[in-house]
């Protein structure tokens, strides 16, 4: 699977022009599209390119490998997001968050030009949900009454665990996470909006609709959805 992250990322690049604001997301592929689009910096191949983290782990990634950074309120613009997923439908709608950074993914990569999603084939799922639970994000205070609430969906949640020694899993917003397993996810929009309008839900990672290409790593090349 790491050569198929490594190829995914590799071919990202072809995304990437001088003077361009790119959204950086969070995870072990974005890792590799980072390190490299940090070798074309350093290299002067590639000019004027600026990087939104969406994390501090995109961020201090960022900083190691050379890409300048910006935050979100010193832009413009953001030309391109680049980021992985957990899960990726026939419809090219994602879940995303195992990072625990879905939120300040969806406040950038909803705004961006062009969203670019970089995947193994094993993420690839005919329904969301199929092997992946959908994480939520939520106020702390209010975890447990969210947890009940989500049986009316029919899914079962747990909150997601540092360790039982350290605790609950602390997003970089101070929340916790939920991860909720539905019975089945027939309408991803229908869903993402749903789950955001119960009281505490801060976001979730449903991200329907908004892929506009996504590009798979398999034995026999990358392959480009859209
Ligand atoms: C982080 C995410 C990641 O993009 C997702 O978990 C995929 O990670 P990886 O590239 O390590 O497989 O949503 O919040």
């Amino acid at each position: 699977m790491k050569e198929l992250k490594r190829a995914v990322a590799k071919e990202a690049l072809k995304f990437i022009e001088d003077d361009m604001i790119v959204s950086l997301g969070t995870g072990s592929t974005t890792a590799y599209f980072l390190e490299y689009l940090g070798k074309l910096i350093m290299e002067e191949e590639l000019e004027d390119v600026y990087g939104v983290p969406t994390s501090y782990q995109a961020r201090l990634l960022a900083l190691e490998y050379g890409v300048p950074v910006v935050g979100l309120d010193e832009v413009d613009a953001i030309d391109i997001a680049v980021d992985g997923a957990d899960e990726v439908d026939l419809n090219l709608n994602l879940i995303k968050g195992r990072g625990a950074a879905l939120t300040m993914e969806k406040i950038v990569e909803y705004r961006a030009g062009t969203f670019l999603v970089l995947v193994d084939e094993s993420k690839l799922v005919e329904r969301l949900g199929q092997k992946m639970p959908v994480p939520i994000e939520v106020i702390p205070a209010a975890w447990r009454a969210i947890k009940e609430e989500l049986e009316v969906f029919n899914a079962t949640a747990e909150l997601r665990m540092a360790s039982k020694k350290d605790g609950p899993v602390v997003t970089e917003n101070g929340n916790f996470l939920l991860d909720a397993r539905f019975h089945r996810i027939d309408d991803p929009l229908d869903l993402e909006i749903e789950l955001n309008n119960i009281p505490g839900v801060v976001e979730n990672g449903i991200f329907a609709d908004i892929a506009d290409i996504v590009l798979v790593g398999t034995r026999e090349g990358v392959k480009r959805l859209e």
